[in-house]
């Protein structure tokens, strides 16, 4: 299928989210299974803080993102969180995953966590039968693909010319972040790039990326019990060293309850266009075979095929309890991700589509709304048989 495109000169890569962390279930009854649809997932705070607070539900993730240097990054971080857990293997994660430099030991950890999921994945069957398979799958292999040249990305020593245009092009990708160095003396071996920062084919890193956007930092500045999990002996006067050490403590939260519920919770992979993957999921379930003949992305012509093997088999997810779409709506236009996506949630009263927007075009919430709808919101929602709670019963602001 031909259809009009334009060119997306400007793309960045979200390495780490830039809203707070949300409960990705909280608008569902108490301890149903819940099928999640995560579009333009990002990065993992959503997935760990649901199953932090939400801690008794089988849950089932199906995460697409178009970025596979995201997808990659956030595998590499969960396998990590599934071979152990402990306080000291908790630090180290957290350098991984949000240090933009990395220290020998963290950088060993992951050349060799990279080369071990390199080796793994040779296959889809491989992969599935792994230790990772029962919990971290693929929808396709083509995301395998994509992820693994990532890993190998990863694992490249690189020498002369080819370092020095590496860490050329990763200090460009830093121009406009900033890291959060607190503990300067403690992180003063930490020279290496961390590669998981970069990503192999061109977009540059946000510019707003910034490591505590995703947390909850109220309780830095909140008078605690000692017996809050959010409690942190910190006396530090400086405010940005409470909040990077709630930040950790937080995560390490995170980490360790995810750890504990490995069993009840399954995370799906698709690396590719939300809108041909939410269309390619409708055309599964209500014609059957493995393609819609979606292209997976729209500046790639490579069909978008489910031939993961829980697609084969019938067991993945088409119909979904929660549909996540981030602020993708602020990307590819609101009503084109809804009518994609309102087909597949399940027709039950607790179901829900959640949408965020950053970029603030109206003056009012009523008036955003019926600019994401591209009309008058009654009657668009009407028709794409989806129910705005918040603009009927009067509690947006
Ligand atoms: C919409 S972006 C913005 C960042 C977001 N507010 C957050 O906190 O993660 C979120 C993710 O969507 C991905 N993305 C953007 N457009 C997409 C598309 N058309 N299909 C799939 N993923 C997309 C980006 O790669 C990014 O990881």
């Amino acid at each position: 299928m031909l259809t009009p495109e334009t060119i997306n000169i400007l793309s960045y890569f979200y390495a780490l989210g830039n809203t707070p962390a949300v409960c990705l279930t909280q608008s569902l009854p108490p301890g149903s299974p819940a099928d999640i649809l995560l579009l333009g997932c990002g990065d993992v705070r959503n997935i760990l803080f649901t199953s932090h607070v939400d801690v008794h539900r089988q849950l089932d993730l199906t995460c697409c993102d178009f970025q596979k240097a995201v997808l990659a990054r956030n595998i590499l971080l969960l396998s990590l969180i599934i071979d152990d857990s402990g306080p000291q293997c908790t630090k180290i994660l957290w350098g991984l995953y949000y240090h933009f430099h990395l220290d020998d030991n963290c950088h060993e950890l992951l050349r060799s966590q990279s080369q071990k999921l390199h080796s793994l994945s040779d296959t889809m069957e491989a992969w599935h039968n792994s230790k990772y398979g029962p919990v971290l799958k693929f929808c396709d292999s083509a995301t395998l693909a994509d992820v693994r040249t990532m890993w190998h990305f990863y694992i490249t020593s690189r020498e002369g010319s080819e370092k020095s245009h590496f860490e050329a092009h990763f200090n460009d990708n830093l121009e406009e972040t900033r890291d959060i160095e607190v503990d300067l003396k403690s992180r003063a071996r930490a020279r290496r790039p961390n590669p998981m920062f970069v990503t192999d084919d061109g977009p540059l890193l946000h510019y707003g990326t910034d490591p505590l956007l995703g947390f909850h930092l109220a309780a830095a500045y909140a008078p605690l019990q000692a017996q809050s999990r959010l409690f942190t002996k910190s006396v530090s006067p400086k405010p940005q060293q409470r909040a990077v050490e709630t930040a950790q403590l937080e995560f390490s939260n995170w980490v360790d309850s995810f750890s504990k519920r490995l069993k009840s919770v399954t995370i799906r992979f698709f690396s590719g266009n939300a809108l041909a993957f939410s269309h390619s999921l409708l055309h599964r379930r209500v014609n059957g075979g493995s393609t819609g003949n979606w292209y997976r992305d729209r500046y790639r012509a490579e069909t978008l095929k489910l031939n993961g093997p829980e697609f084969t088999s019938g067991s993945a997810p088409l119909t979904f309890d929660i549909i996540d779409r981030s602020n993708l709506c602020d990307h590819v236009g609101g009503l084109n991700l809804l009518t994609a996506v309102s087909p597949l949630l399940r027709n039950c009263a607790s179901s829900a589509v959640y949408t965020e927007i950053l970029h603030k075009r109206s003056e009012s919430p009523q008036k955003a709304f019926d600019h994401i709808l591209c009309g008058h919101t009654p009657t668009v929602s009407l028709l794409l048989g989806l129910f705005p709670v918040d603009y009927w019963t009067n509690v947006l602001p």
